[in-house]
């Protein structure tokens, strides 16, 4: 563990920072990495960690306040500047190109830093985050989000860079791939690299950490040695500030479950295969009752992705049949006419690339799912989006000034939040969510989930989760899915956790 002397490598002082919104997202402040410590970075979303991340790797030049690296005074013009002193970042965002494979986008990457790419480094690499080597040749676009997660880690270590920042490497992660994850960094500790772990997840930070910065609102709140003495519930109450987080968490449990017999959402024998031929879905079986949350629960990439992709119609499947209440389909061409026929919303797992429309505002990825799904066009009535934007803002929380905001300035829990608002709002009578928690602060998973469990009831859920907990605390039903089939099925009721992990891991029932 660090201790008080160690030396302090990286430093902040007053640091400020407002974006081109007139969004204030770092207000002074000052933080200090030591040489050899493991330094988590804690806050809910739009706290300002990536932004402070930003700043201390390049990307962003900070309007106030000094870096001192080594204890000298250091002005990042770029990235580069920044890499040449050892700082090495894995960003929140993969920023893989999809269409490269493997090789080619770490090919790549070194060209741009300017290093030689090392063979037996990457070989070496590869064995200790468990990857095969066959997936060099293989399509960013086509791995599981897991790999990708892996591989964007991976390419950073490559040029042993002296200090790391991780911004929430683990969203994409299983509980298993994050503990190893964590064995990697503590043997980066231990070669004396620092390390900035970026999450807001307080049980991470408390496993991993040496010391941990609170940040709120853009503000640094404390900075605690963590000596296994920390609370999770102080930690929480210093993240959010407030007595929302009890609020919420005791309407999420309070809540009814209930459903009927009727099945408004069936899959018969599915057999789909991936991009390469592969057979991902090997007769997957389910039934959606009406009223219901039923989890379908697995490690990724047991054709959870496959899974959805064929029920809105982005996959073809070879054998089987899916059913949308009275209709029977052996393939989905046009999933608009499934959303337009029997209201079903979809709320996905990428949310930069197929949730929202990245570089439009606010209002307009408001009204989006009228435009193209319900095909209204130009009968929109717009004033009536615009008052519609703006309740939801106040409705779902959302931290936007107005509706006019260009959805790329908006934290990635925000984003996540307009698309929940956007998909609930049309009181949908299936929800097809992926994930829908992915990436979000305690506070925002809570408002999210308890959203889902209010529209339980009159819409049928079916939800597709790699958190246990989240599937455990929201579905009426879970369905384990490995190896492309349902092995088993538990109601939320009697769950025997042992049993449970076994069946996820290994199939065995
Ligand atoms: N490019 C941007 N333009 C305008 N505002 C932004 C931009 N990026 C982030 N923000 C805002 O700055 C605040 C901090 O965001 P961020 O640093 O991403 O937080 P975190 O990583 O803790 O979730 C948020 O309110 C967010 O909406
Ligand atoms: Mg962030």
């Amino acid at each position: 563990m660090a201790n008080s002397d160690d030396k302090i490598l990286l430093q902040t002082i007053n640091i400020s920072k407002t974006y081109p919104g007139g969004i204030r997202a770092l207000d002074k402040v000052s933080f200090e990495l030591k040489e050899g410590e493991i330094h988590a970075l804690l806050g809910e979303n739009g706290a300002g960690k990536t932004t402070l991340i930003k700043i201390l790797s390049g990307i962003l030049h900070p309007d106030e306040g000094k870096i001192l690296y080594n204890g000298v005074e250091v002005a990042f013009k770029n990235p580069l500047d920044a890499m040449s002193l050892g700082i090495g970042v894995v960003h929140q965002h993969p920023l893989l190109i999809p269409n490269f494979n493997v090789y080619e986008n770490l090919k790549l990457y070194a060209t741009i830093i300017r290093q030689r790419l090392k063979i037996e480094e990457l070989t070496n690499l590869l064995k200790i985050f468990k990857v095969e080597k066959s997936v060099l040749d293989k399509k960013i676009a086509d791995l599981p989000s897991s790999i990708r997660q892996k591989i964007e880690i991976l390419k950073v270590l490559l040029f042993k860079p002296k200090v790391l920042f991780l911004d929430e490497p683990t969203s994409a992660l299983t509980p298993i791939e994050v503990e190893e994850l964590f064995n990697i960094l503590k043997d980066l500790k231990e070669e004396k690299k620092s390390i900035v772990f970026v999450t807001h997840k307080i049980k991470e930070a408390l496993k991993i950490s040496d010391r941990i910065t609170i940040l709120r609102r853009g503000k640094k709140i404390a900075t605690l040695e963590n000596k296994g003495n920390l609370q999770e519930d102080v930690l929480a109450t210093l993240i959010v500030g407030d007595t929302t987080l009890k609020a919420v968490s005791e309407k999420v449990e309070g809540l009814p479950r209930n459903a009927s017999d009727e099945h408004v959402l069936v899959v018969e024998d599915l057999h789909a295969r991936d991009d390469l031929g592969i057979y991902r879905l090997k007769g997957f079986n389910m039934k959606l009752r009406r009223g219901e949350i039923l989890a379908i629960v697995g490690v990724a990439g047991n054709g959870q992705k496959e899974l959805v992709e064929c029920l809105t119609g982005l996959r073809r499947f070879d054998k089987g049949n899916i059913r949308y209440f009275n209709s029977i389909y052996t393939h989905i061409v046009d999933f608009c006419d499934v959303v337009r026929k029997y209201k079903v919303s979809y709320i996905t797992d990428d949310r930069i690339h197929t949730g929202i429309a990245r570089d439009l505002d606010f209002l307009t990825n408001i009204m989006l799912r009228d435009i193209c799904i319900e095909g209204r066009g130009i009968f929109i009535d717009k004033k009536y989006f615009v008052k519609r934007a703006k309740e939801m803002i106040a409705k779902y929380d959302i931290k936007a000034p107005h509706e006019k905001i260009l959805v790329n300035q908006l934290s990635g829990g925000n984003i996540q939040k307009l698309i929940v608002a956007r998909e609930l709002e049309v009181k949908p009578s299936i929800i097809i969510a992926e994930q829908p928690t992915q990436g979000l602060d305690v506070k925002t998973t809570i408002f999210v989930r308890s959203l889902l469990l209010s529209a339980k009831g009159d819409t049928s859920i079916l939800l597709i989760t790699y958190d246990l907990e989240e599937a455990l605390s929201l579905a009426d039903r879970i369905i384990i899915m490995y190896d492309g089939k349902n092995v088993a099925e538990h109601s939320s009721k009697d769950i025997d956790l042992k049993r449970l992990s076994l069946e996820m891991l290994s199939g065995v029932t």
